[in-house]
């Protein structure tokens, strides 16, 4: 497996980020290999989703790994692998705060629906069908916004700076809130 390149707003043409991807149409070996390789990008990256523009590929793929029972992750991981994937049905709404690995050093609070049906195809081309719930249908709106060149900070209610302090913590920095008149 190849560790591929991550895209980011800071360093790259952002061009492929910010475009609708293309449909897939082959399911191939290269596909499976491809579907592998993000995977372990985005292990490398410690992200739960990966979308083919952020690797600079202009396809309708994503990748997520996230645990059935988060109490147990390393006995319940999933993993998704969603081919011209199609929100389907969403409900409800939440505000949740995501990351990005194309934004590195951002959070944003985002409103997401807290359910979504999705319809996409697996690796054989064969349709598949996956209800999400909660954080994991996070991800999976997140990844999908991808595939059509929209990022976290598009949908944003407030956006953060995240800055490391010294003893490891992190802190997040409102960017953009009005400057306190003193
Ligand atoms: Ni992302």
């Amino acid at each position: 497996m190849t560790t591929l390149r991550i895209l980011t707003i800071w360093e790259d043409d952002v061009e492929i980020l910010r475009r609708p991807a293309q449909r897939v149409r082959t399911f191939d070996n290269r596909l499976h290999q491809l579907l592998e390789n993000m995977v372990e990008t985005m292990r490398d990256g410690k992200g739960v989703g990966l979308a083919a523009p952020q690797v600079g590929l202009d396809q309708r793929i994503f990748v997520i790994e996230y645990p059935e029972d988060p109490e147990r992750p390393e006995e319940t991981m999933q993993r998704y692998e969603m081919i011209n994937p199609e929100i389907v049905k969403a409900k409800g709404a939440e505000i949740g705060q995501e990351g990005c690995l194309s934004l590195p050093g951002l959070a944003a609070d985002v409103d997401r629906a807290t359910y979504v049906l999705i319809k996409a195809q697996d690796r054989y081309g064969k349709s598949q069908r996956i209800k999400a719930y909660d954080w994991l249908a996070r991800i999976f709106q997140h990844e999908i916004d991808h595939l059509a060149g929209v990022l976290m900070t598009d949908r944003a209610e407030q956006v953060y700076k995240v800055v490391e302090l010294e003893d490891g913590e992190v802190e997040l920095v409102p960017v953009g809130e009005a400057i306190q008149q003193g």
